[in-house]
């Protein structure tokens, strides 16, 4: 079944949606997205996402109309149009079509390119891979070092995930002089000792919204939350691990580079966690 996707104000079915070759996000990488879940129908996390949204664009002096109400409606629109129960929302905002190849900004009052795609996942709160646990590399950072906005510059994420895939694993874990900063697309953790240990915000991690919520979820349950960053060694001699994201929510990460990790199960920290945030994203769904 063909999707209707959203471009520039208009809804249109996925093979009719067309993007100029001089956008800027297609020869320059000049755009930011968000990836919002959708479960029974309804928006996980939305006002996070709209503020780190209006943060990243800040940063790049990117500029859009749309209000919160506008983005609202539109992704309401997209899981109807798209008879979306449960996945992905995919929003992405570019500088817009430049009208040639330039490494300066395009003149002020070019509207943004504006995108947004739904993506089915049936089964997505109950992924098996949840109560298995997932294994990672780990492999160093060589990203830039704005990773606090969330642009499109994937090819090293990418890179990433095709050389745990290579080694047999399932992600991998970034390292920058001696410390873990992130997963390739997600927030990391380790648990030791009943603490739950996770690198402090700065600009060399990207501020999750899925992160922001489960610590003061974790916080409210009593947990003790420890913001530092980690080595590999550590998370090998800690009992737990895990990761967090919008396409996952709370994922418990059972080995790195070849060391179990605790028992090598799924741990209670990380289980429990993952029923909390499934419970209380689902009743703030909007
Ligand atoms: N990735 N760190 C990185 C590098 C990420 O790409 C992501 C999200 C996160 C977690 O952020 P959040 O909790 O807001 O999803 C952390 C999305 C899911 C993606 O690129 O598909």
């Amino acid at each position: 079944m063909s999707r209707t996707v959203y471009l520039n104000g208009e809804y249109l079915p996925e093979d009719e949606a067309k993007v100029s070759v001089f956008d800027r996000g297609f020869v320059m990488a000049d755009a930011v997205y968000e990836v919002t879940s959708v479960l029974g129908g309804k928006i996980l996390e939305f006002e996070g996402h709209m503020a780190r949204l209006a943060r990243s664009m800040a940063e790049l002096e990117m500029v859009c109309d749309l209000t919160r109400d506008d983005w609202l409606a539109i992704h309401r629109e997209m899981v109807a149009r798209n008879d979306l129960d449960e996945g992905l929302i995919y929003l992405q905002v570019t500088r817009g079509n430049a009208g040639d190849r330039d490494f300066h900004y395009p003149p002020e009052g070019t509207p943004p390119t504006i995108v947004l795609f739904t993506q089915a996942k049936p089964g997505l709160a109950d992924d098996p891979k949840a109560k298995k646990g997932i294994k990672v590399i780990s492999i160093p950072d060589l990203r830039w070092s704005r990773r606090d906005i969330k642009t499109v510059q994937l090819l090293y994420p990418s890179m990433a995930k095709m050389a745990a895939e290579k080694a047999g694993k399932d992600d991998a874990w970034f390292v920058e002089d001696g410390f873990v900063t992130e997963g390739s697309s997600n927030n990391v953790y380790i648990v030791k000792d009943g603490r739950i240990i996770t690198r402090q915000l700065s600009t060399d991690i990207l501020h999750g919204i899925t992160r922001a919520s489960l610590l003061k979820y974790a916080e409210s349950a009593q947990m003790v939350i420890e913001e530092r960053p980690f080595t590999i060694a550590e998370a090998q001699a800690a009992d737990e691990a895990f990761y967090t994201s919008a396409s996952a929510f709370v994922m418990p990460v059972v080995e790195v580079d070849g060391a179990a990790i605790g028992t090598g199960k799924v741990g209670p920290v990380a289980t429990r966690l993952r029923e909390i945030y499934l419970d209380e994203s689902r009743k703030s769904a909007i």
